[in-house]
C-alpha cells in the first residue's frame, strides 16, 4: 500500500508548482508520523483532521509521508476504529469535492493501525520505517511521535522512543506531548527530569492549543506592528487592567475522576491564561522568530511577577458538581470535594513598566457564556460634562476575542478612540460590516475590527509548526517550571478554602462578580443565597431525619447531609432564641474535620443568623501558634468565621501561645479563659456547646485516662494528647455540663464500632470520655449520622 501512495504522491509533485516557503529546520525525504493514541478522543476530533491538512499543504512540498496510529488494541480490533475516525476528515472550503475526495483517498493508504503496547511494537514499527524507507531509496527527514496518552504513560514511551525509534541517520526526531504536565511543581519537576533521560529539550514539543489559537499566535505580532502607537501607553501610566478570561458553559460531567484531581487553576489558569499574560507583557524581542529570544523573555516576566497570596484569589464550584463527584467517583453522601470549577485570580508584575497594574486571570465552568478573551483597558482622563456618548468617553480598550462569544469569530478590536490598526499581514484582513453587537460594554461599531483571512484550528496551526520545528508556539520545560513556581504556593494555600457554590449559566447572576481592591480580590456580593429548591432535588424529599434516643436521652439520625442542615437549623433556632431572652448568644465550637461540612452551611445557608449578637468560643484547642493548619482556631476562621459577619470582639480563641511559648502552665492561659468565660457568659453557661467525639471516645480535648476529676471546678484546663501536636487546652466538664444546650456530633462508617460500644457501656469519663457529658440543668442531644448509626 506503500508503493501506490508514492506513486500517487509522484504525479501530484509533478503537477504542482513549488513556490511553498521552506524552514530549513525542515529537510527533505521521508517523514513517519506516528500517533500515540491514535484512536483516542483527541485524535478523532482534531489531530487526524490536523495531520490532514499538514499533508494536504504539504502534497506539492518535497516531503513523503506515512502515519500511524497507534493504541493497545490489537491491530484487527484498531484497524477499522482508526479507518472510521480517518474517513471523517474534512477538506477546506477550497478544495474542489474532486479533488477532496483524491487527497482523502491517498491519505487513507497512507495510513495505517498499529498496536503499540510493548518494547517489541516499538521496535517492529520501526522496522517497518526502515524496511520501507530501503525499499523506496528514500531518504529519511523526521519521526514525529505525538503522545495523546495520559501523562502517567509519557516517561516509558519516551524511553521507549529512545531506546528503539531514533533515527540513525541525520534525520530529525519530534515528540509532541499534552498536558498535564504535572500537577505541581515538584511534580512536573520529577515528569520533566524522567522525560529529560529519553529526549532532549529540542526534541519535546509540548502542546498548549491556547498558543495555536490565531488570536493568542498574533498577539507578539500585532504589538511588534502597533509599537509606534504601543510603545507609549503600554505601561502602569495608562493601563487601567488587564484581563484574561476563558469562560465556559460547560460542566466537567463524565470527566470527574481526572478534573477533581485538577481543577480550573491547573486546567485553565497554569497554562493558558498564564502563557496568554505573558505574551501581553513580555518584553517584545527583537527577532519574533527566534524562539530563544522569546523565550528568554517570558521567563523575565515569571521572574518579577509577585508571589499569588491567598487574599489574591476567589474560588468557586457549580452546584450540581458535589453529586457528579459523588456519583462519578462512587463517595457517599458526606464526601465533600472543595476542587474549584471556577477561579479569579489577581496577578501583579513587580517592574518598572507594569508596577501596580492589576492582571486578572479568570476562568470557571458553567458560566454563562462560552467565550475567551484578552482585554488591555486603559485609563480614561477626559471628563465629559455633556456629551457621555463622545467618542472620547468612551473606554479605551484592545480586546484579543479568541472566540466564541456574541461575535462568534476570532479578532482582534481595538476601540476607536485608540489608534487604527495598520496590518500588513495578508492573513488578517479588517472587518467592516458586522451584525450589531455590543462587545465588552462597546458596540463593536466604536471598535476598528481585524478578523483572520482563514479560519483555522488550533491543532491544525500547532501541527504545522511541529512539521515546521518552530518551537515558539511550545512550553519550554523552563517555562513549564516557572509557570509551575507562580502557581503551586497559590495551590496549596487555597487546598482547604471552601469554594463559593453557584447555581451555574445565566442564573450565577452577580454572584460570582469580583471586586479588586488595593493589592486583594473578594467576590463583591458578600452573601449567597441558593435555596433547597435549587439544590438540583437530590436532597430532602428522599431522606427523613429519624428521631430516637441513645444512651436513654435524644438523639437525631439522618444522611449526613440533612443531618448537618438540620443541626446548623437547630443552632440557629437556639441563637434566635437567647437573643431574643438574653439580647446575645454564647456558643462554643470543636475543632476537627466532622464540623466542617456544619461551619460550611452555616456561612452559606443561614443569612439571618444574629451573627452580630453571637459570641464564638473555643471548645478546645491544640497548643500551636493559630496562624498553623492545625489549630482550630485557624481552621474555624478559614471555614466559618472569615464568611460570616461576627464582630472581631466577640471572637474568643484559647490564648495557648503567651509570652512566646506554648501552654506553659505559668503563664496562666487556661485561667485566663476561664475570667473571660466568667465575665461574658452569664453563670458561665453556655447557651450552645458543639462537641465531636474521636476514635477513642474522646471529647472537647478530655482523652480517656485523662483523670478528669482533677480539674474540679475549673472551666478551663490544659490536658495531653495521645496523638500530636500532644498539648491541648480545653473546656471541662464542669465548664460543659452547665450549658443550656450540647450537641454531639457523629458522622461516618468509621464511627460505627465506636457507637456500637458506646450504647452499651455505662458512664465511665475516664475511660469513655464522651460519657461525662451530662448537662445538669441543659439537654444534651445526639446528632448521628446513618453512617456511623448502621454502620
Ligand atoms: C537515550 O538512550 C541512550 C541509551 O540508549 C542514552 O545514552 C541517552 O542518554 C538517552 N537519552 C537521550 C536524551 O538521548
Ligand atoms: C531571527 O531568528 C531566526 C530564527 O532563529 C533566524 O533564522 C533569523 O536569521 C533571525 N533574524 C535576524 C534578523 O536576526
Ligand atoms: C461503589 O461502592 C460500592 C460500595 O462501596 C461497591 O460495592 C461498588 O462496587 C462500587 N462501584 C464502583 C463502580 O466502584
Ligand atoms: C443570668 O441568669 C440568671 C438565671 O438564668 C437570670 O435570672 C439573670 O437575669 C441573668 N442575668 C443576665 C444579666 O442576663
Amino acid at each position: 500500500m506503500f508503493v501506490t501512495a508514492l506513486l500517487l504522491l509522484v504525479t501530484l509533485c509533478a503537477q504542482g508548482g513549488s513556490g511553498e516557503k521552506r524552514d530549513e529546520a525542515q529537510r527533505p525525504g521521508h517523514v513517519s508520523v506516528v500517533i500515540v493514541g491514535g484512536t483516542g478522543d483527541l485524535a478523532k476530533k482534531y489531530l487526524w483532521q490536523g495531520f490532514f491538512e499538514l499533508y494536504v499543504n504539504q502534497v506539492k512540498g518535497a516531503n513523503t509521508f506515512s502515519f500511524y496510529g497507534g493504541g493497545l488494541t490489537p491491530t484487527d480490533k484498531g484497524t477499522p476504529v482508526l479507518f472510521e475516525i480517518l474517513k471523517a476528515v474534512s477538506c477546506s472550503k477550497d478544495v474542489s469535492k474532486e479533488r477532496c475526495a483524491v487527497l482523502k483517498d491517498q491519505f487513507l493508504r497512507l495510513s495505517q493501525y498499529r498496536q503499540l503496547k510493548t518494547l517489541e511494537d516499538y521496535q517492529n514499527l520501526v522496522k517497518n520505517i526502515e524496511q520501507e524507507l530501503q525499499q523506496e531509496g528514500m531518504t529519511e527527514a523526521g519521526r514525529l511521535f505525538y503522545l495523546s496518552v495520559p501523562a502517567f504513560a509519557y516517561a516509558d514511551i519516551a524511553d521507549n522512543i529512545n531506546s528503539s525509534c531514533r533515527p540513525t541517520s541525520r534525520a530529525w526526531l519530534r515528540v509532541v506531548l499534552e498536558k498535564p504536565f504535572g500537577h505541581d511543581f515538584r511534580s512536573a519537576q520529577v515528569l520533566a527530569s524522567q522525560l529529560g533521560n529519553s529526549l532532549k529539550d529540542e526534541e519535546m514539543y509540548r502542546i498548549d492549543h491556547y498558543l495555536g489559537k490565531q488570536v493568542v499566535a498574533k498577539i507578539l505580532p500585532f504589538r511588534e506592528e502597533h509599537k509606534k502607537f504601543l510603545d507609549p501607553i503600554w505601561n502602569k501610566q495608562h493601563i487601567e487592567r488587564v484581563e484574561i478570561l476563558l469562560k465556559e458553559t460547560l460542566d466537567v460531567k463524565g470527566r470527574i475522576p481526572f478534573y477533581d484531581q485538577y481543577g480550573v487553576v491547573r486546567d485553565v489558569l497554569q497554562n493558558h491564561l498564564t502563557e496568554v499574560m505573558t505574551l501581553l507583557t513580555m518584553r517584545l524581542p527583537l527577532n519574533l522568530s527566534s524562539s530563544e529570544e522569546i523565550l528568554q523573555n517570558k521567563l523575565q516576566i515569571f521572574s518579577s511577577l509577585l508571589p499569588v497570596g491567598k487574599n489574591q484569589a476567589v474560588v468557586g464550584q457549580y452546584q450540581a458538581y458535589q453529586t457528579e463527584v459523588q456519583q462519578e467517583l462512587n463517595k457517599t453522601k458526606d464526601h465533600v470535594s472543595l476542587t474549584p470549577t471556577f477561579a479569579a485570580v489577581l496577578a501583579y508584575i513587580d517592574d518598572v513598566q507594569y508596577e501596580g497594574v492589576p492582571i486578572l486571570l479568570i476562568s470557571g465552568k458553567m458560566l454563562d457564556e462560552r467565550v475567551g478573551y484578552a482585554r488591555i483597558l486603559f485609563k480614561n482622563d477626559v471628563f465629559c460634562l455633556q456629551n457621555h456618548n463622545s467618542v472620547h468617553c468612551k473606554p479605551k480598550q484592545i480586546v484579543f476575542h479568541f472566540g466564541h462569544g456574541r461575535l462568534q469569530y476570532p479578532a482582534i478590536l481595538v476601540s476607536k478612540n485608540l489608534f487604527k490598526p495598520v496590518s500588513k499581514d495578508s492573513e488578517w484582513k479588517e472587518v467592516t460590516e458586522h451584525a450589531d453587537v455590543d462587545v465588552l460594554g462597546l458596540p463593536i461599531s466604536d471598535y476598528y475590527v481585524q478578523t483572520p483571512t482563514k479560519p483555522r484550528e488550533a491543532y491544525s496551526e500547532l501541527i504545522s509548526h511541529i512539521f515546521a520545528g518552530h518551537k515558539n508556539s511550545f512550553i519550554s520545560t523552563e517555562n513549564l517550571l516557572a509557570s509551575w513556581g507562580l502557581w503551586t504556593p497559590l495551590l496549596s494555600s487555597l487546598a482547604s478554602s471552601f469554594p463559593r457554590i453557584y447555581p451555574g449559566g445565566a442564573d450565577n447572576g452577580d454572584l460570582l462578580d469580583i471586586h479588586v481592591k488595593g493589592r486583594e480580590i473578594s467576590y463583591n456580593s458578600e452573601v449567597v443565597i441558593i435555596n433547597n429548591d435549587q439544590m438540583g432535588g437530590t436532597s430532602a424529599n428522599g431522606f427523613q431525619v429519624m428521631q430516637g434516643k441513645f444512651r436513654s436521652v435524644e438523639m437525631v439520625s439522618a444522611w449526613s447531609e440533612e443531618l448537618v442542615n438540620r443541626l446548623a437549623a437547630d443552632i440557629q433556632e437556639a441563637a434566635e432564641a437567647a437573643v431574643h431572652k438574653d439580647g446575645v448568644f454564647h456558643l462554643a465550637l470543636s475543632g476537627g474535620s466532622s464540623p466542617l461540612a456544619l461551619y460550611f452551611r452555616l456561612a452559606l445557608h443561614h443569612f439571618s443568623f444574629p451573627w452580630r449578637k453571637t459570641h464564638v468560643w473555643m471548645v478546645d484547642e491544640r497548643c500551636v501558634p493559630m496562624t498553623e493548619l492545625e489549630s482550630n482556631f485557624h481552621s474555624l476562621h478559614d471555614h466559618l468565621l472569615q464568611h460570616v459577619r461576627i464582630p472581631y470582639y466577640n471572637i474568643h480563641p484559647m490564648p495557648v501561645q503567651l509570652n512566646q511559648r506554648l501552654c506553659v502552665e505559668e503563664d496562666g492561659g487556661a485561667l485566663m479563659y476561664e475570667k473571660e468565660v466568667s465575665k461574658l457568659v452569664n453563670g458561665s453557661s453556655f447557651h450552645f456547646v458543639l462537641l465531636g467525639v474521636g476514635y477513642d471516645s474522646h471529647t472537647a480535648s478530655l482523652f480517656p485516662g485523662n483523670k478528669v476529676d482533677e480539674h474540679g471546678e475549673s472551666l478551663v484546663a490544659l490536658t495531653e494528647s495521645p496523638i500530636k501536636p500532644h498539648q491541648r487546652m480545653t473546656l471541662t466538664f464542669s465548664a460543659i455540663n452547665r450549658a443550656h444546650k450540647v450537641a454531639v456530633l457523629v458522622m461516618g462508617k468509621g464511627k460505627h464500632e465506636l457507637i456500637t460500644q458506646l450504647s452499651r457501656v455505662k458512664d465511665n469519663p475516664d475511660k469513655w470520655p464522651v460519657t461525662g457529658v451530662k448537662p445538669t440543668n441543659g439537654k444534651l442531644v445526639w446528632y448521628i449520622d446513618y453512617n456511623a448509626l448502621i454502620g
